[in-house]
């Protein structure tokens, strides 16, 4: 399996970035997308400067309803013309993130599903859109959910409410033994969101490919040190490799390096990763 990054937060190598993710993987039969960056324009321009053709791209995921990973979604239907996108349902319903100037809207064109109805595939709870490939969002726990999720809403009957993340959704793909878990946020929590791989995978991921979200993009405002400590000592645990990024944070990611060493990769826009 080869990973390329096609948009992250920091630049490494002559890519473009923009605070957002876009994961490109090559398994042995097939091309996917993991998420689509946060602006159309970046992913097509990365993707030709990486050797991307985002035309042969078989099957396509969207982790959850927030911009900075849909915010490609649309260029990218354009630009291929047969591959699925799976997706949660409520991706596309209002969320919003806490600003210093008040309440923004994150979530994706409520209109483009129904543009795209014959392209989009709605995906819940635990799915097998192919062999060797599990969707799952449906990982619970508190314990190690980020605190910056706070500043994050979804649309309430009567109004905003805290987002509790329904739609968001990783992907665990098998390739023989390897067992290879991908994620966009992780506003569940890594390790919730790991431990749940872990049961559906039948063994811990070899390799986790994911923003871990401890820092605060909007307010820019890391997760307090004694949470970040608790969650590399539990990631220490698994005999997993973590390639992160996005909004992990830069502080946040030096006090993991400090727990988890070489197993810790920084998940830079343009760089490509054998696994
Ligand atoms: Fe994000
Ligand atoms: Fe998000």
């Amino acid at each position: 399996m080869i990973v390329t990054v096609l948009a992250e937060n920091r630049a490494c190598g002559p890519v473009s970035c923009a605070h957002g993710l876009s994961l490109h993987i090559r398994t042995g039969s097939r091309n996917l997308l993991f998420d689509f960056g946060p602006d159309g324009d970046l992913l097509r321009h990365n993707a030709e400067i990486l050797g991307i053709d985002l035309g042969q791209v078989d099957m396509a995921f969207l982790s959850h309803g927030h911009d900075d990973h849909s915010g490609g979604l649309e260029t990218f239907l354009q630009l291929n013309s047969h591959a699925p996108v799976y997706v949660h349902p409520l991706a596309f319903k209002p969320h919003y993130s806490l600003r210093q100037e008040g309440l923004k809207r994150i979530s994706p064109d409520p209109e483009l599903p129904e543009r795209y109805a014959s392209r989009l595939c709605l995906t819940e709870g635990v799915c097998s859109p192919e062999a060797g490939m599990t969707l799952f969002s449906d990982a619970e726990g508190r314990e190690f959910s980020p605190g910056s999720n706070s500043t994050l809403y979804e649309q309430g009957e009567t109004g905003p409410i805290p987002d509790r993340f329904s739609h968001e959704q990783d992907l665990l793909i098998r390739e023989g033994e390897k067992l290879f878990l991908f994620g966009g946020c992780a506003h569940r929590g890594i390790v919730n969101i790991l431990r749940r791989g872990e049961e559906l995978g039948g063994k811990a991921p070899d390799a986790v490919f994911s923003g871990f979200h401890l820092t605060n993009p909007g307010l820019k405002r890391d997760e307090p040190e004694a949470f970040i400590r608790r969650v590399g000592i539990a990631l220490a645990r698994f005999p997993s490799r973590y390639f992160t990024g996005h909004c992990t944070g830069e502080n946040p990611y030096r006090i993991l390096e400090e727990i988890l060493g070489d197993r810790l990769t920084y998940l830079g826009c343009g760089l490509r990763f054998p696994v």
